[in-house]
């Protein structure tokens, strides 16, 4: 079966490097928080230009909770986002104690779209979470424009996203914080969970720093009621050495996603938009078609995973159903769900295999 991604092919193709990588840490006797931790952290924070600070920590769903516990919101402060995204998006802000709002997608990003933010506005409302769903841009200007307007703090979730750009300008630098997780199959990915928080202030990073290892000072004194959201040494020195390929990966996403692009582009199918200004960091490529039942199992038929991200939109889970404002009225959201497939992208996926992939598609519907 040709998977829908591949971490281990990530890691068989970066393999001497990483190697000596998790050989370094090991011999170093240092596991947690070192300077690989500190490497990594201002690596990232310079990839992302300058005056920029980043906090390295556990995994992607406690940097949402902690930029927003970061931010001082409280209990009931409402994060207005989308339920097209990874649970984990939920999860965080529930995490920080605050109450996710869902707002509808634009049917041409998939992310969250600007007018539908405003319609879902309230008086506890303090801020917008923009998802950069599949390595996709969100309408960043726009979405900054709503909260200047109503004084809302904006946290973009990047963690399908790492490297992507609008006019040259990358994810993650249009809001004044923004949280990535670093899980295996992202962009940016290790060997085990990982996250990061960028952020342009260095008192606001210093904060994220203490809440991250229980709300310490230097002295190891407790100033503020703080998590364990660490992250370790060997993550942080493979992710370092995976930062150095992830603008030549995501090259390699992209000339896949225009090859898929360009065969599909007479089907019947939505296929995802590959617009001019913005770099997709296309971490899943997504196409949307009424039949996609019957054509998933065509693909499977023929040893090609293709796959849903995601099964169910989070106000469709059990455990967020009936109780997000907002989720009684998704229209395109819950549309979307209905349609999406998708179609096996990683940097290492072959020619011949992308080959195969375009012919099954096209065979099923012509
Ligand atoms: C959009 C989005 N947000 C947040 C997360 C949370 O990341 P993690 O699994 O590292 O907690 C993920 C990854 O699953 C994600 O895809």
């Amino acid at each position: 079966m040709i998977p829908f991604g591949d971490p281990s092919a990530s890691y068989q193709a970066h393999k001497s490097e990483i190697d000596q990588a998790i050989k370094r840490v090991l011999d170093s006797g240092w596991y947690v928080l070192g300077t690989e931790v500190d490497a990594f952290e201002e690596e990232f924070a310079s990839f992302h230009g300058k005056n920029f600070h980043a906090v390295g920590v556990a995994n992607g769903t406690d940097a949402i909770a902690l930029c927003l516990r970061g931010l001082g919101l409280e209990t009931g402060d409402e994060v207005i986002t989308t339920s097209h995204t990874a649970v984990a998006t939920v999860a965080g802000i529930e995490q920080a104690g605050c109450t996710p709002v869902f707002a509808d997608i634009d049917p041409n990003t998939r992310c969250i779209a600007p007018d539908s933010i405003k319609e879902i506005l309230g008086g506890n409302t303090r801020a917008i979470m923009p998802v950069h769903i599949y390595g996709q841009p969100a309408e960043t200007g726009r979405i900054l424009e709503i909260a200047q307007a109503y004084n809302l703090a904006v946290v973009e979730d990047c963690s399908q996203a790492h490297g992507a750009e609008i006019n040259g300008q990358k994810v993650g630098t249009f809001a004044d914080i923004s949280a990535y997780s670093c899980y295996p199959t992202k962009n940016l990915g290790g060997t085990g969970d990982g996250g990061v928080i960028l952020c342009r202030s260095k008192e606001f990073a210093e904060k994220i720093k203490s809440l991250r290892q229980y709300g310490w000072n230097e002295a190891r004194e407790s100033i503020i009621p703080g998590f364990n959201s660490r992250l370790d040494e060997l993550q942080a020195a493979i992710l370092r050495v995976k930062l150095h390929h992830l603008a030549n990966d995501n090259a390699k996403r992209r000339a896949i996603a225009l090859r898929y692009n360009q065969a599909f582009q007479d089907l019947p199918i939505t296929l995802p938009a590959l617009n001019e200004n913005e770099l997709h960091a296309m971490h899943l490529y997504v196409i949307e078609h009424d039949r996609r039942n019957e054509l998933m199992e065509h693909l499977r038929s023929h040893q090609i995973g293709a796959s849903l991200h995601y099964p169910l939109a989070v106000h469709q889970h059990a455990a967020y159903a009936k109780r997000i404002r907002g989720g009684e009225n998704l229209p395109v959201t819950d549309r979307f769900y209905q349609r999406n497939l998708t179609l096996p992208m990683f940097p290492e996926l072959s020619a011949e295999k992308v080959d195969k992939i375009i012919s099954a598609v096209t065979n099923f519907l012509y």
